[in-house]
């Protein structure tokens, strides 16, 4: 047990306005990592306080002192507490308030490496039970907190709200980095001084509601967060529906921070005895900056939110920007031949496959009827699939199991299914239609199809799972009229049900998470699958930004990233195959373009990359990511890297993003260790030139970390990767 008894003297406290000072027995509780603690301090009847977060602290009795002012562990809304509370009831009776007091706690190691601390609390006058959940992963310094809530009253209670984690900080400022976007710029990282009032980050789109703002956040106390210095506290709530990240600043400078499930629009009635459980929050701190907070989050995840965490993802071809859904039979056998020549691993076959009543040649029909297009692929997926196994590639297939299109066997068949608001006008998005979640029948459907598809061919190994709209008009035909504001809660529910029941068919399948690119990347939806993709914007300048913002928070191994075509589909710009390639290689890399477009010396460049890509893919992919110079930042250079988990292989990139004279590329290495030599050879270098003075060459690490390198990169677009090797 991670408790400890002291006796206590509360010199007088205020307690949001109370004050107590007589002597009681108190129990001081604490949630420990490796390098960090979180720590309260509770008794009997009264409030737990949330006494600290930070640095280790192995010697807790000055805790027993309690502190002048103490924010509540978990505030519900009543009693003196006036600001966003993490919890707002309304009992049978009507009545508005809740006051939480301490009962007991407990401790269970869940193994080796995490242990659960569970603080139990009750309403001080109704029968509601309130448990808070911490999971302290040591290795990691990550903590998982959840809430759960249960309650004897005869009739249902409403939850008006409830939080998942809540945390006060107090320091001279406080800068919050969180990251917004939309359809092909997803994961803007921004960074704000925040002041007094309430900053909100939300979601309340449902489906993708990664998209125009990500559910995660880093805060940084008194200074922007720095990369390898400085308090960085860091959450990311682990929930694929509406979400809301709320940072009060309030009279007195204390800073508290919210997060869980969005109560825009969604009370939900929690009959007699039912348990409710909220999201996951993932929670990290660093007092050596925002670096360190992202490895401990890529490190977490591999570990607990991705489905294959330690294995290596596959280099692949996706044909949507080479064909998008304008293929036939030969078009797809001609790409397996090329990208067998290039050394792709797996072929990735888009939308467009489906439908024959309504085939889906176009995103207006067929959604929905998942059979083989008979015209476009007379032999079925099992040929192709058992085509690309006899030129030594894998095969993926990419579905759409949530939605439907009108123009459908389907939508004809179970109108039912679509979520509907009363008899209003279900508005298409991308000409289609969101299947309801939230009923059983819906999740069978979609368990049922999955099972179908990928029984077309043992050969298939990959899927791509895509969700191309949010939701409009909300309402269940299957949710009760008085519980349509369960949708939102629901909805996630049954889509995790589908997963958890897939995923214990298909153990082994490969799954890519995607929602019209990064729409759904968020670490619940994430431990079901290998990989996300991470926009549909595959200009690698665009690419440069949403990577930098995406892998701040989730892992790089798990991010594919693609070569394009010149001049790039979305945005038209012209880049040079090798930035191209050289961007794509710091995360999964693949290919969406027409292989067989990339001739000469492109060719060759291309497959030697992939090959080299190859090389370095463990360092890159399970390795530990170092960012080193900032697209955000005002000189136009990009650059990180990735240094294997031994120090004995890193690798390096930059990018140039303007045209540079006078100034040139100078940068510092990290992580390396300071007493190997390494030697540093360029890869895909297009010239006989290398931009690195000391390409071939061996360096200490403390030269390399100390006094760093230099590059020839002048123009833009123009890029390095080096490889640094132990000697
Ligand atoms: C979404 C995805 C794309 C592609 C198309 C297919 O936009 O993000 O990668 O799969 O759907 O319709």
């Amino acid at each position: 047990m991670n408790v400890k008894y002291f006796m206590f003297l509360f010199c007088p406290l205020a307690v949001q306005g109370q004050t107590t000072d007589i002597v009681q027995t108190a129990d001081i509780i604490e949630v420990k990592t490796d390098n960090t603690s979180m720590i309260f301090t509770a008794k009997t009847d009264a409030p737990v306080f949330f006494q600290y977060w930070g640095n280790r602290i192995d010697s807790t009795a000055d805790f027993s002192l309690g502190r002048a002012v103490e924010q509540q562990l978990f505030p519900a809304y009543g009693g003196r507490y006036f600001l966003n509370p993490a919890l707002r009831l309304t009992h049978e009776d009507g009545v508005l308030t809740t006051e939480l007091v301490y009962i007991d706690m407990e401790s269970n190691s869940l193994d080796e490496n995490r242990t659960e601390t569970i603080v139990h609390l009750k309403d001080k006058l109704y029968p509601v039970f309130v448990d808070v959940h911490f999971v302290a992963h040591k290795a990691e310094d990550v903590i998982v907190q959840y809430v759960t809530v249960v309650h004897h009253e005869k009739d249902s209670v409403r939850i008006a709200n409830i939080a998942s984690s809540y945390f006060p900080l107090h320091a001279e400022a406080y800068y919050l980095t969180h990251f917004y976007g939309s359809w092909a710029a997803e994961m803007q990282w921004k960074e704000e001084r925040l002041t007094p009032g309430t900053k909100v980050v939300e979601s309340k789109k449902g489906v993708r509601t990664a998209q125009s703002e990500n559910p995660s956040f880093l805060l940084s106390l008194n200074r922007p967060a720095e990369e390898d210095f400085g308090d960085v506290y860091a959450g990311a709530l682990a929930w694929s529906g509406n979400y809301k990240l709320s940072f009060e600043f309030d009279e007195p400078g204390v800073l508290h921070t919210l997060g869980g499930l969005n109560d825009f629009a969604s009370e939900y009635y929690l009959d007699s005895s039912r348990v409710f459980r909220t999201p996951d929050m993932v929670l990290t701190y660093s007092a050596h900056g925002k670096g360190q907070v992202s490895r401990n989050f890529h490190d977490w995840s591999r570990k607990y939110a991705l489905a294959h965490g330690d294995k290596l993802n596959p280099v692949l071809l996706n044909n949507w920007e080479g064909t998008y859904m304008n293929f036939d039979e030969k078009t797809l056998t001609d790409m397996i031949d090329n990208a067998a020549d290039f050394g792709i691993e797996l072929f990735v076959l888009d939308d467009g496959w489906f439908g024959n009543r309504f085939p889906r040649d176009d995103d207006d029909a067929g959604l929905g009827d998942w059979q083989v297009n008979k015209k476009k692929l007379p032999r079925g997926i099992g040929y192709l699939a058992d085509y690309a196994v006899s030129k030594g590639l894998r095969f993926g297939l990419w579905i759409e199991l949530e939605m439907v299109n009108p123009k459908s066997e389907l939508a004809q068949k179970h109108p039912e299914w679509v979520v509907k608001s009363g008899e209003r006008d279900v508005l298409t998005m991308r000409n289609q239609w969101l299947l309801d979640m939230t009923n059983p029948d819906v999740q069978d459907f979609v368990v049922q199809t999955f099972d179908e598809i990928v029984a077309m061919s043992p050969n298939i190994s990959y899927i791509k799972w895509d969700a191309n709209r949010h939701v409009e008009n909300v309402g269940s035909e299957y949710l009760p009229a008085g519980r349509q504001t369960h949708f939102w809660y629901e909805y996630v529910q049954g889509l995790y049900a589908a997963y958890e029941r897939i995923r214990e068919k298909h153990p082994d399948m490969e799954i890519q998470l995607c929602s019209s690119g990064g729409g759904r990347v968020d670490f619940g939806a994430l431990k079901y699958h290998d990989e996300f993709w991470a926009s549909d914007n595959t200009s690698a300048v665009d690419r440069i930004f949403i990577q930098y913002g995406t892998n701040t928070i989730y892992p790089v191994q798990a991010t594919a990233s693609h070569v394009s075509s010149s001049p790039n589909h979305q945005t038209g710009i012209n880049v040079p195959l090798k930035f191209r390639f050289d961007v794509a290689m710091s995360a999964r890399l693949g290919m969406e373009l027409q292989p067989k477009d990339i001739t000469g010396s492109d060719y060759r460049f291309a497959k030697k990359a992939i090959r080299e890509y190859k090389l370095i893919r463990p360092i890159v992919q399970l390795g530990d990511l170092y960012r080193l110079i900032s697209p955000y930042g005002e000189n136009g250079w990009a650059s990180l890297m990735y240094v294997s988990k031994d120090q004995e292989q890193a690798v390096f990139f930059a990018y140039s993003l303007k045209y540079h004279n006078p100034t040139y590329f100078e940068t510092k290495l990290k992580g390396l260790h300071p007493g190997k030599r390494y030697k540093i050879t360029e890869l895909n270098g297009r010239s006989n030139h290398s931009s690195f003075y000391g390409n071939d060459k061996t360096f200490s690490g403390e030269y390399l970390m100390n006094v760093g390198i230099r590059l020839r990169l002048y123009r833009p677009y123009s890029s390095a990767v080096l490889l640094i090797s132990e000697e």
